[in-house]
């Protein structure tokens, strides 16, 4: 099958500092993509390389099955959103809807009909007349959505779209623009720092770091089986928890043992990628059971130091071996700061990284 889109080992540079060094990626059509990462990683270089509003070092970009590299955004078939709304103030919402059309010289019926069906779909049917000034911060996103959306293009690109509004807006538009794929069923390729957001909304998520993506799978994959440390540690809130130790293997069951812990890992999943040395353990907090000891599990004993009712569930603070660990566990806890907590691991859950940080 033909990629929506093809990123060929682009390299991007300033002087001598490289952002980017040689990055691949295909994008499927219909596919929606999130690249996530913490901030200056280089997500915008290469959403707007994709785009054509960055200068490229080396490397091609391909869009439908055409080089694009040396093509004018306008000509790529793409739509943008970015973070700041960036809409014309003096113009209605009608007017910064169709100003691209207009000057692209587009047929005034179907502008109209385009516009028609954008507001239809973005809710703004009663807001094409005001001004921005005149709209809410999640208004003017819908916008800033619509005037992408107009161009009834194949790829859209989202540039941290909604990190300007408030919590409650910020939710209510994630899923909103998820049902916006879901009904337009276009390629989107959409850049956060908010792991919440690539959870939610990806196919697929390509997690990067300094310019390289460390791992390029689904959410679900991502969450379970981290490819790395640094994947392990970005993904998931509270954090995973992580106890270093070592992989001993003489017996005839390999063993996990860190700060008096042992661990039988004959239960672990890739059993046979498993060999002696420095490891590390990573499990996440809905996986440490504060009743761990009942159901037989290996257990931490550590002193609880902060309870956080969350509503459904709550996270459970505590300390062991000079370590904070957190513990995730359904509808209320009985536990206060300064009491005891034998915490279960439950060992067909957890990761295992190597003394490099890569996943065993
Ligand atoms: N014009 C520039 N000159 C030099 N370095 C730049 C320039 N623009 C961006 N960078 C660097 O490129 C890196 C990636 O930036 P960016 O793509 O904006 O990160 P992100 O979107 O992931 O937060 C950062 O380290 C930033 O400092
Ligand atoms: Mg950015």
């Amino acid at each position: 099958m033909q990629s929506a889109v093809s990123v060929k080992d682009l390299k991007i540079a300033y002087g001598d500092h490289t952002v980017i060094e040689k990055l691949s990626i295909d994008i499927a059509p219909r596919e929606f993509l999130v690249l996530l990462g913490p901030s200056g990683c280089g997500k915008s270089t290469l959403l707007n390389a994709i785009a054509g509003l960055q200068d490229i070092t080396d490397g091609e970009m391909w869009i439908s099955g055409k080089n694009v590299t040396w093509d004018e955004p306008k000509d790529r078939g793409i739509g943008m959103v970015f973070q700041s709304y960036a809409l014309y103030p003096r113009m209605t919402v009608r007017k910064n809807l169709s100003f691209g059309l207009r000057v692209a010289g587009l047929p005034k019926t179907e502008i109209e009909a385009r516009i028609a069906r954008t507001a239809s779909l973005l809710h703004l049917d009663k807001l094409l007349e005001r001004r921005p000034s005149e709209l809410s911060g999640g208004q003017r996103q819908r916008v800033a959505i619509g005037r992408a959306l107009v161009r009834e293009v194949d790829v859209f690109l989202f540039d941290e779209p909604l990190s300007n509004l408030d919590a409650k807006l910020r939710n209510e538009l994630r899923v909103e623009i998820k049902k916006l794929h879901q009904s337009l069923g276009n390629t989107m390729i959409y850049v956060t720092h908010d792991q919440v957001e690539a959870l939610t909304l990806a196919d697929r998520i390509a997690i990067m770091k300094d310019g390289v993506i460390q791992q390029l799978a689904t959410p679900s994959e991502i969450y379970h089986h981290p490819a790395n440390l640094f994947v392990a540690g970005f993904i998931g809130a509270p954090a995973m928890n992580f106890i270093e130790g070592r992989i001993a293997v003489e017996t005839s069951t390999p063993i996990f043992e860190g700060d008096g812990l042992q661990i039988d890992l004959s239960g672990y999943p890739f059993l046979t990628s498993i060999k002696a040395g420095p490891a590390t353990l990573g499990i996440r907090p809905e996986h440490l059971a504060p009743d761990g000891a009942a159901r037989g599990w290996p257990t931490i004993l550590g002193t609880v130091s902060v309870v956080e009712p969350m509503g459904a569930d709550t996270v459970i603070w505590f300390d062991w071996g000079g370590e904070t660990f957190s513990c995730r566990t359904m509808g209320d806890a009985a536990f206060t700061p300064g009491s005891r907590i034998t915490a279960g691991l439950d060992s067909a859950k957890i990761s295992l990284f190597d003394a490099h940080g890569a996943r065993l």
